[in-house]
């Protein structure tokens, strides 16, 4: 992108100039759409920890040459004035209009709040594509998040409850946060301390016939979950999938291969790679969004000022969004 290019027309902009500097209130040329690609008119961006990373170039979609547009996600207006919900991670979405592939624009009902949308979709797209894509229908079925006092895992305990789960049990170390997790849809939670004795006993007290492990932390503290879960159980060839989304807790683990042998046990992964987008039905999940089944508050910036919103810290429960 160049931002010195002779252009009649022109739009504002957030541009990164340097990956050590937030990224700056520019003029850009309009964007000029590709074969087959559409211009939208941009509505809220959201500043989510990928979205500073990719700009800092830390993230595997961070592009590589500068300068470039900001931004990784949005809801658009489209042409016809429906709105859509668009990730393009490294491509850029910052400027008030952009230009889009229509097949990657998802579906997001009239009535929709973008930056309630905006602020929403990104912390719930890790609990929603685990449970949508990677194991089988939730209905009914007792789902353990660990690492449920996070963004992502907070978010986990709503997407589950509803997407039908039968019990919600949240581990995590925050004793505080944990209780408000009750009230936000756990019917159990598990205080994860530096007693291991007593955390194992709390996973095999409350966890041990669990159908599906949503897992943010992994590391020694999932070691010692998967021992402590495994060990209590009593219904061997009751499906437990352990899906690993998050390494808060360590990178590997090490795991007696008899604990997969005696039990109907599978670790399974879930990020970008492991799943299909048309498999992740995130029409449905900007519809339960909307419809306030879980939301995030945004704390809306305009674009002129991207970069207050860049140096701004989310409270708990909230998230920076650019509103255009
Ligand atoms: N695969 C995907 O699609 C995807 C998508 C989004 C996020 N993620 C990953 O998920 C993880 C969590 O993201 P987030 O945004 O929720 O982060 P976050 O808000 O910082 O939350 C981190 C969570 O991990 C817990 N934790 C950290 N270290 C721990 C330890 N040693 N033992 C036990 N718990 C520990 C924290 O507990 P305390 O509250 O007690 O500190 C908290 O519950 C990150 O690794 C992130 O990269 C993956």
């Amino acid at each position: 992108m160049s931002t010195t290019a002779k252009a009649t027309a022109t739009v504002n902009a957030a541009v990164i100039e340097s990956f050590d500097e937030p990224p700056h209130y520019r003029v850009i040329p309009e964007p000029q759409p590709g074969p087959g690609q559409e211009v939208v008119d941009v509505l809220a961006v959201g500043v989510h920890r990928a979205t500073k990373g990719i700009a800092a170039g830390k993230h595997y979609t961070s592009p590589t040459a500068l300068p470039a547009l900001a931004g990784a996600d949005a809801v658009v207006r489209r042409a016809d004035g429906s709105l859509g919900f668009v990730m393009v991670m490294g491509a850029g979405t910052l400027a008030e209009r952009i230009a889009v592939d229509p097949a990657v624009v998802i579906p997001v009902p009239s009535e929709a709040d973008p930056a309630t949308l905006v602020a929403t979709m990104n912390p719930a797209l890790s609990s929603w594509v685990a449970l949508k894509a990677r194991v089988p229908d939730i209905t009914g079925k007792s789902v353990l998040i660990i690492g449920a006092t996070g963004n992502a895992g907070s978010m986990a305990v709503k997407v589950a409850r509803h997407l039908g789960a039968g019990r919600v049990i949240a581990a995590g170390r925050n004793r505080a946060r944990l209780d408000q997790l009750r009230s936000e849809g756990a019917d159990e939670v598990i205080a994860l301390t530096d007693d291991a004795d007593a955390t194992a006993k709390a996973y095999a007290g409350a966890a041990a016939e669990v159908d599906v492990v949503l897992d943010y932390v992994w590391g020694p503290p999932t070691e010692l979950a998967m021992q402590a879960v495994l060990s209590a159980r009593t219904e061997h060839t009751r499906l437990l999938d352990w899906v690993q989304i998050g390494g808060m807790g360590g990178l590997d683990i090490t795991l007696a291969g008899h604990f997969l042998r005696s039990n109907a046990f599978r670790v399974l992964g879930s990020g970008f790679g492991s799943v299909a987008m048309e498999d992740c039905a995130f029409d449905e999940l900007a519809a339960a969004i909307t419809a306030g089944a879980m939301t995030v508050r945004p704390h809306p910036f305009p674009l002129a000022e991207v970069e207050a919103a860049w140096a701004h810290e989310d409270a708990q429960g909230e998230r920076t969004v650019i509103t255009l």
